[in-house]
């Protein structure tokens, strides 16, 4: 036999080498002085938060101003809004839309910062305070307990720039809201607010959801921020997907970010504010309470919900509380099956009388141990964002840095294989190839076949760092000072 024919079987086992350009990365140029802004339409926030609404009577005029005069968004909660009112037993319903609009004014008039309205669809009065956020011009409104999907003013809310962000608690009814929107109205809302089992106030979920992980807000938010991507191209429009429900810190708020969320809602830790319209008595019960004192209750709502529990909870189960009820306020209420008035029960929270009432909590409220002012916590969330900002870079470019340590390994062990054995192993087989061709020829074959599944390593590894350098990319895009890609270096 031909040498040469010999030889043609012995292909040298090709491995291709991408190029990877890396980003050169000087953490110290990183500047850290900002946490992203949240666009909601046409409104942008300073910070990516927003106070959530909480009902009854507990974000009114003075906490959404502060929070929206530090550069939040701040929310005035419109549920039974008109229990302020000493006549509201003889006022009824009117009651709610009166106050509402008092507060409204009264924030505006303590700032030109963004202000909300929070209305639980649930209510039997939710058109009228729907209305009266229009005349008002508020800037959005966040609409939970139920669909929002029937019946809403779209061109009403388009003319008065007042955006509408849906809550939800799955992937499943964001896309419900969006398509019928799309459908109905031709347009989609502005935003999306996801709550999550951890939230505190009524929840969207089973009792036995409550605490499964598939249910967790890590796996909502992912699954809303897909569910709304079509409808973003389709109206070639920005959705941001708010994360809510047990957050508590900043780097809390980071994660939610890495997840794929433009900004958080967070209601606990503004209870546990100067600012923050309720009575002291019920801050206190916050910073008081242990985690054992937090549960779930059964709402009249039809809803279950989450709250620091106590006497009242235990007699209204027990059917000893005396039921009071001014007009129905909750289509879904049966006051024989609820034992007490839910607006009522809270009412007596937010004036301190917790023995007739209680105080809704998130899962995190036992945490918070002290009243501390609005511009603090926004500082506090600000400066433990920055840092898990920077921890997060950190930690990924050392990933990174890895990733390239292992590819260049793979790429020299290739190398040597190739070049120290095949290479003078097909030579030696061509030299002595009548003696020892067979052994040879055996040997070779081992080393090539080792070749693949280290080209395969190779390929996994580089679109590990790939990956990473994208990720890392994302987080230079995030950084205004920082040019991204300062030099490019080949590997
Ligand atoms: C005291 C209290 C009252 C609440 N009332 C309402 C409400 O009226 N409407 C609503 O949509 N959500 C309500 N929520 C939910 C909050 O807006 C927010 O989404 C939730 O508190 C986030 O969870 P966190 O408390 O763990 O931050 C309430 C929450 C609390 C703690």
């Amino acid at each position: 036999m031909e040498i040469s024919n010999l030889f043609s079987h012995l292909k040298l086992p090709q491995v291709k080498f991408n190029r990877i350009n890396l980003p050169k990365l000087d953490l110290s140029s990183i500047n850290l002085s900002k946490m992203p802004k949240l666009k909601i339409g046409s409104s942008t926030a300073k910070l990516p938060i927003v106070q959530g609404g909480m009902g009854v009577g507990i974000s009114l005029s003075n906490l959404a101003a502060s929070v929206a005069e530090a550069g939040g968004i701040g929310v005035i909660a419109a549920n039974s809004i008109g229990m302020l009112d000493p006549e509201y037993y003889a006022k009824n319903k009117d009651a709610n839309s009166i106050l509402l609009r008092r507060e409204i004014r009264r924030a505006r008039e303590k700032t030109d910062g963004i202000i909300g309205v929070n209305i639980m669809v649930a209510v039997d009065d939710f058109q009228d305070l729907l209305d009266v956020a229009i005349e008002e011009k508020a800037d959005m409104v966040f609409l939970g307990a139920g669909l929002p999907i029937k019946g809403i003013p779209v061109e009403r809310l388009r003319a008065a720039d007042v955006k509408v962000v849906p809550i939800v608690s799955s992937g499943r009814a964001a896309s419900l809201i969006f398509r019928s929107w799309a459908r109905s109205y031709g347009d989609i809302p502005d935003g999306v607010v996801v709550e999550g089992p951890m939230a505190g106030g009524h929840l969207g979920f089973k009792p036995e959801q409550l605490d499964d992980p598939d249910f967790k807000l890590e796996i909502l938010i992912p699954d809303v921020v897909e569910a709304v991507k079509p409808f973003m191209s389709q109206f070639s429009r920005n959705i941001p997907v708010i994360a809510a429900g047990g957050i508590f810190s900043g780097s809390d708020i980071h994660k939610f970010y890495r997840l794929g969320a433009s900004g958080v809602q967070m209601g606990s830790r503004f209870v546990a504010t100067e600012e923050c319209d309720a009575d002291v008595r019920f801050k206190e019960a916050y910073v008081a309470c242990k985690k054992e004192d937090i549960g779930i209750i059964k709402s009249p709502v039809g809803m279950p919900g989450r709250a620091i529990t106590g006497q009242f909870l235990k007699d209204a189960a027990a059917g000893k509380i005396k039921v009071k009820c001014a007009w129905k306020c909750l289509k879904s209420c049966d006051l024989k099956v609820s034992g007490y008035c839910i607006s009522l029960a809270l009412d007596n929270a937010r004036k301190g009388i917790l023995e007739q009432g209680f105080a809704f909590c998130g899962s995190n409220a036992y945490r918070i141990k002290k009243i501390v002012a609005v511009k603090s916590l926004l500082g506090e969330l600000k400066s433990q964002y920055l840092l898990a900002e920077k921890r997060g870079i950190r930690s990924l470019w050392n990933e990174y840095e890895a990733a390239l340590d292992n590819l260049f390994s793979i790429k020299s062990e290739h190398a040597l294989i190739l070049r120290n054995n095949l290479i003078t192993m097909r030579d030696e087989y061509g030299k002595n190839f009548e003696s020892k061709a067979a052994l040879l020829r055996e040997e070779y074959d081992r080393l090539a076949e080792k070749l693949v599944p280290l080209k395969l390593d190779y390929q996994k590894a580089a679109s590990k760092a790939n990956l990473l350098k994208d990720e890392i990319s994302a987080l230079f895009e995030r950084q205004p000072v920082i040019k991204r890609f300062n030099r490019l270096k080949a590997f």
